[in-house]
């Protein structure tokens, strides 16, 4: 008889998510993503009748402790399988560690693309599906002067490298550029907001993420500049931005996303009623809790054909494995081991939440390296 079919042992997964640092705000909510799907999971059982076990570590927003927190998962504690990291750089922290050792890390957050790794699935938006859809709405709705502002890594540089092709090939413009330290403080930004009143776009992009992100739209706010006519349109700024923030100082501005808390279906209701259950009535669910929370079931489900953790195991059998998900119905994309997403561009409300502006029509296919565009492919 097989043994691996007669044990109780736990699973043990790996997780990296930063519950401290200026990164806490959007990471916790992943990590909450993610336990809730290991509860789910091992309430009805397991899989193969044995738990998830989660190995959590807390990074603190430094980037260079995810790649040594990957290594002690992976050496130390004996585990492959890592669900963890919001910021492109951490992922690229931990990137070498996962090839080297043959781990698979399951990223659930939109990135910059131009990236494949066997040992990576991505779950979260690549441009194709946030960047195209909003250049193409904001155009539409706002003008074609863009200003960009972002933190200064890796995906904010490339997306706007992205934005900026986008912008020029439909005909607009970029009329400034700018950038902050990754955990930039207030003040920072009143230098750039003066040059924004100055320059007058016609639309803010910003790649600016974690904390930063709270002090850039106050520092908009301050000075007087109407989201009604020049918003801040964004990534990355979810509903758990917006609450940080505060939804007066949210109100107006645009986010591209697969997910909405408010999107209307009764799946996705069901999901906000259990997460709501648990942390409170008032916290919002967002897309990277939402993309967290979905791999989990993904992974949890192609674990239970395999009935093993072995890397090349897994990764062969999750692509093109589907999943019923709050967002609606996704998949991994088998050519790139990107997750074929759903796109919506939202408008935050009085609420803190987002009215849905556009949705594509079904799932956008993951296309990092942007083959399709420019091509026949249509991305709506
Ligand atoms: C990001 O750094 N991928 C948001």
């Amino acid at each position: 008889m097989n043994r691996s079919a007669q044990t109780t042992e736990p699973w043990r997964v790996g997780v990296l998510f930063s519950r401290t640092g200026f990164m806490s705000v959007i990471e916790e909510t992943q990590l909450r993503g993610t336990l809730i799907a290991i509860d789910e999971i091992n309430d009805r059982g397991g899989i193969n009748g044995r738990p998830l076990e989660a190995i959590i570590y807390d990074p603190g927003s430094d980037t260079r402790s995810y790649g040594h927190l990957a290594k002690r998962l992976m050496v130390e504690d004996g585990v492959s399988t890592i669900f963890g990291c919001y910021t492109s750089s951490s992922r690229k922290a931990v990137l070498p560690v996962v090839e080297r050792l043959n781990g698979l890390l399951w990223y659930p957050t939109l990135y910059e693309g131009f990236e494949f790794s066997p040992n990576v699935i991505y779950t979260g938006a690549t441009p194709n599906q946030n960047s195209l859809q909003l250049c193409s709405l904001l155009m539409k709705l706002y003008g074609t002067r863009f200003f960009f502002i972002g933190s200064d890594y890796i995906y904010p540089r490339e997306s706007n490298r992205i934005m900026r092709e986008m912008v020029g090939k439909s005909g607009g413009s970029v009329v400034g550029e700018r950038y902050v330290r990754l955990g930039a403080s207030r003040l920072e930004f009143a230098p750039i907001m003066q040059e924004i009143k100055r320059v007058q776009p016609d639309v803010v992009f910003s790649t600016v993420v974690g904390d930063a992100t709270t002090y850039l739209y106050q520092a908009y706010s301050d000075m007087g500049l109407d989201p009604k006519v020049m918003p801040i349109a964004s990534l990355t700024t979810s509903e758990a931005e917006i609450a940080a923030m505060g939804h007066d100082v949210g109100e107006g501005h645009l986010t591209a996303a697969p997910y909405f808390q408010g999107i209307g279906n009764t799946l996705n209701s069901a999901f906000v009623g259990r997460y709501q259950k648990r942390y409170g009535s008032d916290a919002p669910t967002n897309m990277c809790l939402e993309a967290s929370y979905f791999q989990v079931n993904v992974f949890a489900r192609t674990l239970e054909r395999a009935n093993s953790l072995e890397t090349p195991k897994l990764r062969a059998m999750v692509m093109g494995s589907e999943f019923e998900a709050p967002q609606g119905n996704v998949s991994i994309n088998p050519n790139w081991g990107h997750a074929d997403l759903w796109s919506r561009v939202g408008r935050a409300n009085r609420g803190g939440q987002f009215d849905i502006l556009f949705e594509s029509r079904t799932t956008v296919k993951a296309d990092p390296y942007l083959i399709g565009y420019g091509r026949s492919v249509s991305y709506v």
